[in-house]
């Protein structure tokens, strides 16, 4: 579903960060991409969301060439795409529970059509009691969940999450774990960037994409 062959990519007239990257991410497949901070995962994520676009190299997404889309079919294809940002992005004045169902009112479907299932979804996170909380009384765990679920709730092919563990204690992160791998159950690809190798080992079965001096070696 996702494929980089020979990527490579600059900011500007710098060096490169990222060099001769191939990989694969298979459909219902579950992966680490790690490395210390600074060796550009989150720059690897923003190429696969076309955010970025690379120096060199083809990325090709759900069989597509990321280079030949127009912009309604980049459009189409981050639809099936779920993101967790490492900053939460969610909106200040919109309540947890309207933060999540946005997605939904976005692509235009009315609130009777979903509220059951974001109600369903606050509650696998376990944000069922704070629904109408606005984001800022919100601690760093429960802003990282209602991320997570507002990116779930369009049912993506494909999530990714920008260190999703990154301000949450052990529990938490082991919980928020365990979230994952129950939706890579389901059938979705997950790729969760983290340099927490206290996570990773907590799913060896897992792939790891690993980058270092710009360069990526793939652990199955
Ligand atoms: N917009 C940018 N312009 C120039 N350099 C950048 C930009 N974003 C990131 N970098 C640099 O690219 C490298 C990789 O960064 P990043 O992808 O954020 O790494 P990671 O997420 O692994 O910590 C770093 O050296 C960083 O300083
Ligand atoms: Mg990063």
């Amino acid at each position: 579903m996702l494929s980089f062959e020979d990527v490579g990519l600059r900011y500007g007239t710098g060096s490169e960060i990222l060099t001769d990257l191939s990989f694969t991410v298979e459909p219902r497949s579950f992966q680490f991409l790690t490395g210390p901070s600074g060796a550009g995962k989150t720059t690897l994520l923003k190429l696969v969301l076309m955010s970025l676009e690379p120096t060199r190299g083809r990325i090709t997404l759900f069989g597509r060439d990321a280079a030949t889309l127009q912009k309604d079919e980049v459009t189409d294809i981050r639809r099936r795409i779920g993101v967790v940002f490492q900053d939460f992005r969610l909106l200040d004045h919109l309540s947890l529970y309207e933060n999540v169902a946005l997605p939904l009112r976005v692509i235009g479907r009315d609130e009777g059509s979903y509220r059951a299932e974001v109600l369903e979804l606050l509650r696998w996170v376990g944000l069922e009691t704070r629904i109408t909380a606005l984001p800022s009384v919100l601690s760093g765990g429960e802003k990282q969940r209602a991320a997570i679920a507002r990116a779930l709730i369009v049912r993506p092919e494909l999530l990714l999450a920008d260190e999703p563990t990154g301000n949450l204690d052990p529990t938490l992160a082991r919980r928020l774990l365990r979230l994952f791998v129950e939706l890579h159950k389901s059938g979705t690809s997950v790729v969760i960037a983290t340099h927490d190798l206290a996570l990773m080992d907590q799913y060896e079965a897992a792939r790891r994409l690993v980058l270092a001096d710009g360069r990526l070696h793939v652990f199955e």
